[in-house]
């Protein structure tokens, strides 16, 4: 699926509805990952704070660029949000002491991934779910649903 969002309220819009799908959609057996991948400024972190917000998530994301990592719980539901980022990373191994094999086991997380290409092959097949961002003019930004 592709969808042009034309400004960062849309974005945000088209991460709420995916967050109400995800939360109509569980349990899972495992984690569900977001793998959002795209240059520098294609609305990554844009997503990612609607999708909190769609979860119902009060506090303000903002990208974990330097803390890597950063957790937000669903209130009312026994779910969380892990927000990670992988631009700085620089080895798979970082990744993994960060627990995030342990993230990954645990049906009650949901892990929103920035520059999840950079670790693409570790990810699972079957609860990922990939997302392309591209420019596509000054406030217009293309999604590309797996
Ligand atoms: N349609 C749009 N969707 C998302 N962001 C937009 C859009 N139009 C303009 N912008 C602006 O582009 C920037 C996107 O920044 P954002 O941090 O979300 O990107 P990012 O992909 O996370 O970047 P980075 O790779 O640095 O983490 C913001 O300043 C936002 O206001
Ligand atoms: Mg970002």
């Amino acid at each position: 699926m592709e969808i042009v969002a034309k400004n960062p309220k849309e974005t945000q819009r088209v991460a709420e509805a995916l967050a109400q799908e995800i939360l109509v959609g569980r349990p899972q057996k495992r984690a569900l990952v977001l793998a959002l991948s795209g240059e520098l400024g294609s609305g990554k972190t844009s997503f990612v704070q609607g999708l909190a917000k769609g979860l119902g998530i009060r506090a303000k994301v903002k990208s974990p660029s330097f803390l890597l990592l950063k957790q937000y719980g669903v209130p009312g539901r026994e779910i969380f949000l892990t927000h990670l980022d992988c631009y700085r990373l620089n080895s798979f191994e970082d990744l993994e002491s960060l627990g995030f094999s342990d993230l990954l086991a645990d049906p009650k997380n949901i892990v929103a991934l920035e520059w999840a290409e950079k670790v693409k092959k570790y990810l699972p097949k079957n609860n990922t779910l990939f997302l392309k961002f591209e420019h596509a003019g000054e406030k217009s930004r293309k999604i590309k649903i797996q």
